[in-house]
């Protein structure tokens, strides 16, 4: 997108949002992030982590995925470890996706292990937990014992999503205007 900006032509920003999800409802949390991005004026592409590929078309990268028994989906990690050069010298934010019950919008819930990890590798500009979905038709053994333990519903809060990927827009767009001043 190409905005005439005080005399001069300004390129928007591309912001890639990857994710990994096992049953959708990441991919929704994802495509809301996205939708969001895309409403503030960036250019945004919501791709699942296992597609995006090269990331060195992007300015901006945000990567989240599902939390299964306490791992992020392989997929989302691999994306990471692929990239890990290039997510060094982006503003990069993490997301995951996983409480079945109402603590994420309570309290800041830390990343698992190997996120934390990736998280300092790349030097990420930040990291939510998001609540998630179990609906009643998902598979699995955990998942039905999950599901007689009372944790089957949807825990998401757009509202919650929404703001936080506002303030990841607002600060990719203000660091560029920065950027576009300086390169002048
Ligand atoms: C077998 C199983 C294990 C899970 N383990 C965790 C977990 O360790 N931590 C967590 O926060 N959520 C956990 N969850 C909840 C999922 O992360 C949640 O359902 C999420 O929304 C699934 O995302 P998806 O629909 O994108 O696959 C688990 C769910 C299932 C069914």
């Amino acid at each position: 997108m190409l905005n005439m900006n005080h005399g001069y032509v300004m390129k928007s920003m591309h912001v890639l949002v990857a994710y990994a999800t096992r049953n959708g409802s990441t991919a929704e949390i994802a495509r809301a992030i996205a939708n969001e991005l895309t409403m503030l004026g960036l250019d945004s592409t919501f791709l699942s982590a296992d597609q995006a590929g090269d990331v060195s078309k992007y300015d901006a990268i945000i990567l989240g995925s599902a939390v299964y028994v306490w791992k992020w989906e392989k997929s989302a990690l691999e994306f990471a470890e692929n990239n890990l050069a290039e997510l060094r010298h982006k503003p990069v934010w993490l997301f995951s996706s996983g409480p079945l019950d109402f603590s994420a919008e309570k309290e800041g819930i830390k990343p698992v292990r190997a996120v934390r990890r990736i998280s300092k590798l790349i030097g990420a500009r930040g990291h939510v937990t998001f609540g998630g979905k179990l609906p009643p038709e998902t598979k699995g053994f955990l998942a039905k014992q999950s599901s007689r333990a009372g944790s089957e519903g949807d825990f998401r809060n757009f509202d919650q999503i929404r703001e936080w990927a506002s303030h990841i827009g607002m600060e990719i767009a203000s660091r560029h205007k920065h950027e576009t001043v300086i390169a002048r």
